[in-house]
This record gives C-alpha cells, sequence and structure tokens, in this order.
C-alpha cells in the first residue's frame, strides 16, 4: 500500500529556485563539466565553491511553496492512516525540511558540507557570504566539500529507495524532466510493478508512458488539488 512521491527542481520552482535544464542545453547556466563532476572539483576548487556558495546563500531567501505544505499534510494523513509514505527527492535545497518533511536526498544537499579527507559531513550555511574554504571541524582539511553528488558519482540512499519502490502502490512524479538515471528510471519500475503512476510537471517529461496519468501545471497549484483527490479516493480527507 506504500505511497512513493518522487520530486525534482520543479517542486520548488514556485519558490522561485531556477531549475536546472535551460533551453540553451546549459546546466544552471554553465557547463556542467566546468561545476558539477569531482574532476572539476580536483582541477578548480575554488570556482567551484564560488558555484555552489552562490547556491547555498540563495537557500536563505526562499520559502517553501503550496506544493511542499501539500506533501506534509498528504504524510500527516496517511501516518495516522498506517499507510507508509516514502517521499524522494533529487533536490539539493532544503524546502521539503522547512515545510516539515524527512525527505531521501538522493543528490545531497547544499546546507551540508563533506570532509573528503575524514567523512565529516554537518549542517552549515553560516559560511556562504564568503568564497573562503571552509576548513573541517574534525580533522582539519582545508576544504570541506558542497555534500550534493556531482555527475559521476553514485547517488545516496539508493537501497532504501529501491526498497520503497518494492511495495509502492501509487508513484507521484512532481516537477522532474526524467532525464538523470537512476530516478528518471524509479518511475518504469514503480509502473512495471503494478503502481498506480501519476506524473505532474509543467512541460511534459521524457520518461512518461502512456499509461501514466500526465497532470500538467505548476505545482503549487496542481499538487494540492491531486493530494486532495488522492485522500478522498483513499477516504481520508
Ligand atoms: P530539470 O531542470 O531537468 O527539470 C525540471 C522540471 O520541472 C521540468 O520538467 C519542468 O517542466 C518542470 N517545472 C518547471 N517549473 C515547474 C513548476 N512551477 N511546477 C511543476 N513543474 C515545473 O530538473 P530535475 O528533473 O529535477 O542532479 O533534474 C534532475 C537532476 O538533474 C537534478 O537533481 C540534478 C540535475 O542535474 C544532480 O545535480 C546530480
Amino acid at each position: 500500500m506504500d505511497i512513493v512521491v518522487l520530486t525534482g527542481a520543479g517542486v520548488s520552482a514556485d519558490s522561485g529556485v531556477a531549475t536546472f535544464r535551460g533551453e540553451d542545453g546549459l546546466w544552471e547556466g554553465q557547463r556542467m563539466e566546468d561545476v558539477a563532476t569531482p574532476d572539476a572539483w580536483r582541477r578548480d576548487p575554488a570556482q567551484v565553491w564560488r558555484f555552489y556558495q552562490v547556491r547555498r546563500a540563495a537557500l536563505l531567501s526562499v520559502e517553501p511553496n503550496a506544493a511542499h505544505a501539500a506533501l506534509v499534510h498528504l504524510e500527516a494523513r496517511l501516518g495516522r492512516a498506517g499507510i507508509p509514505f516514502h517521499l524522494v527527492t533529487q533536490n539539493v535545497d532544503d524546502l521539503h525540511e522547512r515545510a516539515g518533511s524527512a525527505p531521501i536526498h538522493m543528490h545531497g544537499e547544499l546546507a551540508q558540507l563533506l570532509c573528503e579527507s575524514c567523512g565529516w559531513r554537518g549542517r552549515d550555511l553560516e559560511s556562504v557570504d564568503s568564497d573562503a574554504f571552509v576548513p573541517c571541524p574534525e580533522c582539519g582539511w582545508e576544504r570541506l566539500r558542497p555534500d550534493v553528488v556531482w555527475f559521476g558519482e553514485m547517488p545516496y540512499h539508493l537501497e532504501r529507495i529501491d526498497r520503497a519502490l518494492q511495495s509502492c502502490k501509487q508513484f507521484l512524479a512532481i516537477g522532474t524532466s526524467g532525464h538523470v538515471y537512476p530516478a528518471a528510471g524509479y518511475l518504469d519500475i514503480a509502473r512495471s510493478l503494478g503502481a498506480v503512476t501519476i506524473v505532474q510537471s509543467l512541460d511534459e517529461p521524457m520518461n512518461v508512458h502512456p499509461t501514466d496519468r500526465f497532470v500538467p501545471g505548476r505545482a503549487a497549484e496542481v499538487v494540492p488539488e491531486l493530494v486532495q483527490e488522492l485522500l478522498d479516493a483513499l477516504g481520508l480527507s
């Protein structure tokens, strides 16, 4: 009976967080190879750090929107009915948790830093006003990296997500273009295991199948309605 929700950049778009892929083919306005790979970090850590400090600072000026709030409401209602709910996000912002959810961050978190030397990780948004590297408070290593998954690295929590998919009866993807695997494959997996699949996004994602229900629109407007519909269907409104 589990319900799995997968979110992407579109769920935060109505909060003012930019989505990743531009029509110009760029990724966050940059060549992804220059800022979002382990190679880029080795080659030019100052450039990569500057890129992420701007994005980390931007977290402080955005707020969760009605889509984030609706998912908190969904989880609370399902929880009271004993229905397991899993929120998986590809987003590195912290808007789900600031709304009140505890998402599985498969691509890591901008608000968190990681030490490549000793493995320490911890929340830090205090250093965002400066381009200076932050040393590790545990081992003294000279520069912590953002705790985000770069291209060529393994996403986090894959086994936990796989377990959730195995018992999923309803799968809802919100605001993701279906370009990046493994997340883009979760819709196929859920469908092939017999789950009801709903896809919500502004533009039709590339991994949508004719048997999925595609619900176009802005997440902040459409997701609260979808959540209400889901709760109605379960007799939980
Ligand atoms: P994309 O930028 O690829 O796609 C964003 C999706 O959100 C598109 O399908 C848009 O149509 C949709 N969208 C935009 N505004 C919306 C709104 N207001 N309401 C609903 N939908 C809206 O972002 P993702 O699919 O999340 O990975 O990208 C997946 C991964 O690729 C990211 O996690 C990141 C990126 O490279 C890593 O950094 C590893």
